[in-house]
């Protein structure tokens, strides 16, 4: 089943899911727009809110949700795949979803369920990477990661981006979660196709990269461009007023004027993403690695579909994954369509940190 079906990525999913051969349920809260979508495709519908749907998961083995922001979807679908004992996946980038999903952890491996939140581009190669990482240089105590998302994003990821702008950003410092101010670090980072600056940003690795590689120090960042970076630093005064459901409104409204629904089919195919990762040890060790990928949307779809599809062959104990653990860190190494190199460790990748004169 895919929740939230006829939203940009849903609707995606859907036709990677049909690409694979597979006959997926569509659900979502609103019937007459998941109705075209199941005539279009002729599969089966099923009109649900989230807070109902353990009524509505029959004859179902593993849910997809991609109905963002997943702050007001994912607990009550997680708690529903827990009481009827489904797999459960989701597209989310949100922190609390993460947090809110391994603190199941005991509750999935007794019902025998896969908890696995962010099969899109946030985590996927972040977290292979960052597995990946933890591999070459065992006793690494920090890790930074980046990503460039190469093309605008959807108004989906949009909403949520702005929903989130009052939480400021996170950080992991010796083992635990730290909120630090927007923009609280920059720095141009040598992806496999340029060097770009990045900003520090709130997303998901910075609480699944310790579940997954236990490295004590995590900080993540998103490549834009360098005004946007000091602009993010500089609305943190700002962040209250930015965090009022009336701006927030006006902000969407304002990015909807600019972006539309999401990138076009021909910058799915030609647009391609970027991530990179660096470990450290307190030693001055270091080991550095680069994944380039499809398109954020048409990765997003096609590497839930591959990772949910696992779903169907699991034989071991449930619980709480990251992709990482899931499907193992190498899953991108050998995947059409992408690039991962690692370097030798202790090699210099001129990472450069900007001069920051406001910390
Ligand atoms: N992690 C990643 O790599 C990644 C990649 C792609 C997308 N995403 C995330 O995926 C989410 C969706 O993005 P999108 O571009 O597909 O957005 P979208 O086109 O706006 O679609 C959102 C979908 O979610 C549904 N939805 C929203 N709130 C709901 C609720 N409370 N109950 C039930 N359904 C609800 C919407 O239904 P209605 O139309 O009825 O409101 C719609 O079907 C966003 O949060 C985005 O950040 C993450």
């Amino acid at each position: 089943m895919v929740y939230g079906a006829y939203g940009f990525t849903g609707e995606l999913v859907v036709r990677e899911a049909i690409a694979q051969g597979r006959r997926p349920i569509l659900a979502g809260r609103n019937e007459a727009s998941l109705k075209p979508l199941a005539d279009k495709f002729e599969l089966p519908l099923r009109p649900f809110d989230v807070g109902d749907a353990a009524e509505h998961l029959d004859g179902v083995g593993t849910l997809i949700n991609c109905a963002g922001p997943f702050a007001s979807t994912a607990e009550p679908l997680i708690a529903a795949c827990l009481q009827r004992g489904l797999h459960y996946f989701d597209v989310t980038g949100e922190i609390s979803i993460f947090q809110a999903a391994h603190k199941q952890h005991e509750a999935a491996l007794k019902t025998g369920v896969i908890l696995c939140p962010g099969v899109g581009f946030d985590i996927v190669p972040t977290d292979c990477l960052a597995a990946l990482l933890k591999q070459a240089l065992p006793d690494a105590t920090h890790l930074e990661l980046a990503f460039d998302f190469g093309t605008l994003p959807s108004m989906g990821t949009t909403r949520t981006a702005i929903q989130s702008i009052g939480d400021g950003c996170l950080i992991r410092e010796n083992g635990v979660l730290k909120s630090v101010r927007l923009g609280y670090s920059t720095i141009k980072v040598p992806f496999a196709s340029a060097d770009l600056w990045a900003v520090s940003l709130p997303w998901g690795d910075v609480f699944t990269s310790h579940v997954s590689t236990r490295i004590p120090n995590a900080i993540v960042y998103g490549a834009l461009p360098h005004a946007v970076c000091w602009l993010v630093r500089l609305s943190n005064p700002l962040r209250g007023f930015l965090a009022r459901p009336g701006v927030q409104k006006k902000l969407v409204a304002l990015a909807g004027r600019f972006l539309g629904d999401g990138p076009d089919e021909s910058k799915r195919i030609s647009a391609r993403t970027g991530f990179w990762g660096r470990v450290t040890t307190g030693d001055g060790r270091e080991c550095s690695g680069t994944i380039t990928g499809p398109s954020v949307y048409a990765m997003t779809a096609e590497l839930a579909v591959a990772i949910a599809l696992k779903a169907e062959s699991w034989e071991q104990d449930g619980g709480y994954f990251t992709a990482s653990m899931l499907v193992g860190a190498d899953f991108l190494s050998n995947r059409e369509g992408y690039k991962v190199e690692v370097q030798r460790v202790s090699e210099d990748t001129g990472a450069v940190r900007q001069s920051d004169p406001l910390h």
